[in-house]
């Protein structure tokens, strides 16, 4: 019969109870990393100062930043504020200011294993109703992606369940990136696409390590690369609108996904 783009993980995809808690305990660094960064940012901090807090976290807990070095990539940690989609690169001139919007990723490697997560933050007291809204909607996006991938159910699924949800705030949904199979690598198969079709894309099989990291677009869906980012990472809007993401590290059970980094 008609395929209609699914497929089937390999074995190596399916993880053993083994390497499933080896990426658990990569996955609790990598959320202490990030909840340390939620204790000590603040207004006036600048982002060079996040990527040190990272930096000093991994070597007191005997962690390796998966992003130092990553293909040409020059810090250990990706900030990346408002319009800046994803792939931020943390520098002294970037002061964070009353208001601002932040996505802080982070990918840990403890003992070869690759945990990665990230969080938004508001930096000082508030922002503007409309950037909280979109905050908001985008971990909303990641809760419901998560409770859409089933066991036995396609990657598909989570795409379709956040563009149904994301369409009701009319925000755009990133698809030049998505989320990705990480653990004993740090971007692996299968894509997770975060605007699909139902029953399209990999077969969700128990033992699957996962990202979901929908970056969800105030306004335009397209972004493109920074023409002042010498090394070329940084996504930022084509509007200039803000952007936001939330990211967690998962693993496929017989029962749904369990969360293995915040
Ligand atoms: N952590 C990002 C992700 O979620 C990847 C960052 S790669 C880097 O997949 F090189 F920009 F750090
Ligand atoms: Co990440
Ligand atoms: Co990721």
């Amino acid at each position: 019969g008609e395929n209609k783009g699914k497929s089937v993980p390999t074995r190596d995809l399916i993880l053993t109870d083994e390497q499933i808690e080896g990426v658990r305990r990569s996955g609790v660094v990598n959320t202490g990393v990030l909840d340390e960064v939620a204790r000590q940012i603040h207004p006036g901090m600048n982002t060079q100062e996040i990527d040190d807090i990272c930096m000093q976290y991994c070597k007191d807990h005997n962690a390796i930043p998966a992003c130092l070095n990553y293909e040409g990539f020059p810090k250990s940690v990706c900030t990346s504020i408002n319009e800046v989609v994803c792939h931020g690169i943390p520098k002294e001139s970037d002061v964070l200011e009353e208001g601002d919007i932040v996505n802080v990723d982070f990918t840990t490697i403890v003992d070869g294993y690759y945990a990665d997560a990230s969080r938004m933050f508001i930096i000082g007291e508030k922002t503007t109703p409309e950037k909280e809204q979109l905050v908001r909607v985008a971990k909303e996006c990641l809760e419901i992606g998560m409770e859409a991938a089933k066991p036995y159910g396609f990657v598909g699924d989570i795409g379709h369940a956040i563009k149904k949800h994301c369409k009701k705030y009319h925000y755009g949904i990133v698809t030049d990136l998505c989320g990705h199979g990480v653990g004993l690598k740090f971007h692996e198969e299968p894509e997770v696409l975060h605007d699909a079709y139902r029953g399209t894309g990999m077969l969700l099989v128990p033992g699957m390590v996962f990202t979901i990291e929908p970056m969800i677009n105030m306004g335009s869906p397209k972004v493109f690369i920074d023409a002042d980012d010498e090394y070329g990472w940084e996504v930022i809007t084509e509007d200039e609108l803000p952007s936001a993401q939330w990211e967690h590290t998962l693993v496929m059970t017989e029962h749904g996904v369990e969360i293995l980094s915040y």
